[in-house]
């Protein structure tokens, strides 16, 4: 039997990098003579009957690191301790399969676990470790709200998507001489619609850290037109709120977390009331998750993955692997689960954005 058997689990949202991450930590395990594995589908298979390990050799991770999503897939009803099952009545009933779930990686002889996840599935890691699982997390989600990591794997390939979109629809908005608002994924946080919408030079940006006044932009696209720009490009996040208002949310399914959206049509419609000129909404949507990873998230991801094996091969578990400046670093998951990293108000970039005019909303 080999030395160690370490499961690799994808959980929550994809993002473009998980592949590469897969495919590093399976070589260099394979490297050191273990056995490597895939959790099928997230930490749900471990808890159902079928197959619930997927074995990773060189063949299955072969030209993957340019393959967006994940060769494991992945669930958002897969949460071990909230796992959302429908009764014989066909309703929706929570129940706590963690035990199982240990039971069951106990069953399979595993020695660690490297989850890659974000926020929600470093919680549930979290709470394995307390236990007994020897967990390696690494940080993943294109909406870069892990704290304690400069960057998170999949936030790169995400904003050269949403500028690149933003840039497209610019030209419309300039030929039509329109109010474009476009509409961008971040959770609670505005690190896409900041960074994209500085990148792609837009004119407003409404992120969820500084609550917006419609005054403000209103009087934004009236000091354009006076300059004889008649057309403005708005960026804002999903989770942006006006002044005194409240969050846009779509609705909550059993099991998952909220989902947001609507905010994007809202900002539209008022300032075609407000302002009397034609205004346009753009959802970017899940296209934001999907693609190719660029080359900063392929690196960073194979960086990730290997050094994850490192820290397996060292017992150094119950770590997150964070990058800080260019070097890698490994601190304890509890040090993060159930926080989130906020755009600073007083970094660079949003005074950046400041300073060149553009309109935050307050
Ligand atoms: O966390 C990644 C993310 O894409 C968020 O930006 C977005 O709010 C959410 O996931 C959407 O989740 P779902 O794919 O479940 O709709």
């Amino acid at each position: 039997m080999a030395e160690k058997r370490v499961a690799i689990n994808t959980g929550g949202g994809d993002a473009p990098g998980l592949n590469a991450v897969i495919r590093a930590a399976t070589l260099a395990g394979i490297s050191r003579g273990w056995e490597m594995f895939g959790i099928r589908n997230g930490y749900r298979s471990m808890t159902e009957e079928g197959q619930r390990l997927v074995p990773l050799d060189r063949k299955a991770v072969q030209g993957i690191t340019l393959l967006g999503g994940t060769i494991l897939g992945t669930a958002n009803r897969g949460n071990p301790f909230e796992m959302p099952f429908k009764n014989e009545k066909g309703e929706w009933e929570i129940r706590d399969e963690s035990d199982h779930l240990v039971e069951e990686f106990k069953n399979q002889n595993l020695d660690a676990l490297i989850a890659i996840g974000g926020d929600g599935s470093m919680h549930i890691a979290s709470k394995l470790i307390k236990k007994g699982i020897p967990i390696v997390g690494v940080p993943k989600t294109i909406d870069n709200d892990l704290p304690e990591t400069d960057i998170t794997l999949g936030f790169d390939t995400a904003l050269s998507t949403a500028t690149e979109a933003i840039d497209k629809i610019t030209t419309t908005a300039e030929a039509h001489e329109r109010i474009m608002v476009v509409e961008v994924m971040g959770r609670y946080t505005g690190w896409i619609a900041l960074h994209a919408g500085l990148s792609s030079t837009a004119d407003v940006i409404l992120i969820p850290e500084i609550p917006f006044d419609f005054e403000n932009i209103v009087e934004k696209i009236r000091e354009r037109a006076e300059r004889g720009r008649y057309f403005t490009m708005i960026v804002v996040a999903e989770g942006a709120v006006e002044k005194n208002g409240e969050r846009h949310v779509i609705g909550k399914a059993v099991g998952q977390a909220e989902q947001l959206g609507g905010v994007g049509e809202y900002v539209a419609k008022k300032l075609n009331e407000l302002t009397g000129q034609e205004s346009r909404h753009v959802v970017l949507g899940h296209l934001q998750r999907g693609g190719s990873p660029s080359s900063t998230d392929r690196l960073l991801s194979l960086r990730l993955g290997a050094e994850a094996i490192r820290a397996v091969s060292e017992g150094d578990f119950n770590k997150l692997i964070v990058t800080c400046g260019s070097e890698l670093k490994r601190i304890p998951i509890s040090d993060i689960a159930g926080k989130t990293k906020s755009v600073p108000l007083d970094g660079d970039v949003v005074q950046t954005a400041r300073d060149i005019g553009i309109c935050l909303g307050d």
